[in-house]
C-alpha cells in the first residue's frame, strides 16, 4: 500500500501575497493564481498551495499558528488508495472529493489527506567531489548557478503533544517506517514507498525551537548539493529574507546538509541535499538530541557553545517495545535500546 511522499502541503497563511513572493524567491514555480489560492508545482509533479488562513476548505486541525495546516500524500495506485481509505473508515470519518482525494484526520487530531499520484523522476547531477589522491574532477570546473530550484519536497513537521502517539498512527495505519528516534525529542518516519531517510517528523512541541503548543515547524525542499544550497541562501539573504534558528550545517541524523529560513507563512523552510537515502534493510537508531541535530553548524547556537553532546547512538533492532504507545510510557531515561 505504498504512500509515496507529499503530493501536497496545503497552507493557511495571513498573506499570500508576501509568501508567494517568498517561495519564488526560495525557487519554486508558480503554477496557477486565483484570488484565493497561489499554487506553486514542483519539478517531481508535488505542490505547495496557500490559501488564507480563513479560507473556509481548510480542514480543521489541532495545529494553532498560521502553516501547513493539510499535507496530502501522494499514494501509487487506485488499488493502493482503495486498501488504506478501507483501513481508516473503520474508526473515523473519511471526506471523498470529486477528483478521487480523501481527507482525514490522525489520533492526533492533525488533518491530512490522500490521493493517487505519479511521481515523477526528477533529474540532477551533483558535481563530483575532488579530495587530493582522489581526484574525480581533473581540469574541470564546478557548476556556476545563479538561483536555487528546488524540485522535491522531502520531508514535512509537526511539533506535537505526543509524538509516540502520532507515530504510533502512522506506522500502523498507514504503512510508515520509523526511522530514527530522538531522545525526548522526537520520532522520524518514511512513507513505505520512499527511500528518502524521513518524509515526517513528530517533534515534541515544548522542546526548544517549539512553540509549546501543536504546530507546524517546518518542510524541507530539496536541490541538487551545497552549491545550489547557499546559492539559494544567498539569493534569499540579498531579497531580505531571514536565516531560521539553525541557520546552515549537516544533520548528524539524515548526513543531510541543511539551511532553513523563516518564512511569512509561519514555521520554516529549509533546504535540503546529500541525505541519506535508505529502505526497508536500514536499521533505525536512538540519538542524544544535540548529537543527532548535528554534525557541525555555520555558526554555533548557544546552546551547544558550551558542551559537546552526549556521543550516544545506538541502534533499535526490534523497533519501539509494544507497551510504548505514548510519550508516558517512555522510560525516564527516555533511552529503548
Ligand atoms: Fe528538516
Amino acid at each position: 500500500m505504498p504512500v509515496t511522499g507529499v503530493e501536497t502541503l496545503v497552507y493557511g497563511v495571513n498573506d499570500i501575497e508576501e509568501c508567494v513572493t517568498f517561495f519564488t524567491d526560495f525557487g519554486l514555480t508558480l503554477h496557477d493564481r486565483t484570488e484565493a489560492c497561489a499554487r506553486f508545482r514542483l519539478d517531481e509533479g508535488s505542490h505547495v498551495e496557500l490559501r488564507h488562513i480563513d479560507d473556509p476548505t481548510l480542514p480543521e486541525t489541532i495545529l494553532q499558528d498560521t502553516g501547513v495546516r493539510e499535507v496530502i500524500w501522494g499514494v501509487d495506485t487506485e488499488e493502493s488508495l482503495e486498501a488504506l481509505v478501507k483501513g481508516l473508515e473503520t474508526d473515523r470519518k473519511v471526506l471523498h472529493d470529486n477528483d478521487g482525494t480523501v481527507h482525514f484526520h490522525s489520533d492526533d487530531g492533525l488533518a491530512f489527506g490522500l490521493r493517487v499520484f505519479t511521481r515523477k523522476k526528477v533529474v540532477y547531477s551533483p558535481d563530483p567531489v575532488n579530495a587530493p589522491g582522489h581526484v574525480n574532477r581533473l581540469n574541470v570546473s564546478r557548476k556556476w548557478k545563479t538561483r536555487a530550484r528546488p524540485k522535491t519536497i522531502n520531508h514535512v513537521v509537526f511539533a506535537v503533544p505526543d509524538f509516540v502517539k502520532s507515530y504510533r498512527f502512522f506506522e500502523e495505519r498507514l504503512g510508515f517506517r520509523l526511522t530514527e528516534y530522538q531522545l525526548f525529542c522526537g520520532i522520524y518516519l518514511r512513507c513505505d514507498g520512499a527511500n528518502d531517510h524521513h518524509n515526517l517528523f513528530f517533534l515534541d512541541q515544548n522542546m526548544a525551537g517549539a512553540p509549546g503548543y501543536p504546530a507546524f515547524h517546518h518542510a524541507n525542499f530539496g536541490v541538487e548539493d551545497i552549491d545550489e544550497m547557499m546559492v539559494g541562501a544567498n539569493y534569499m539573504s540579498r531579497r531580505g529574507w531571514t536565516y531560521g534558528m539553525l541557520g546552515t550545517g549537516r544533520h548528524r541524523i539524515s548526513s543531510a546538509l541543511f539551511t532553513y529560513f523563516r518564512c511569512p507563512t509561519g514555521g520554516e523552510v529549509e533546504y535540503g541535499t546529500d541525505s541519506d537515502y535508505i529502505d526497508d534493510n536500514y536499521v533505525p537508531r536512538e540519538w542524544d538530541a544535540l548529537f543527532g541535530l548535528q554534525s557541525w553548524m555555520g555558526l554555533l547556537p548557544d546552546f551547544l557553545k558550551n558542551a559537546e553532546p552526549e556521543w550516544h547512538a545506538k541502534h533499535i533492532t526490534k523497533g519501539f517495545p509494544d507497551h510504548i504507545r505514548t510519550k508516558a510510557d517512555l522510560p525516564e531515561d527516555g533511552k529503548i535500546a
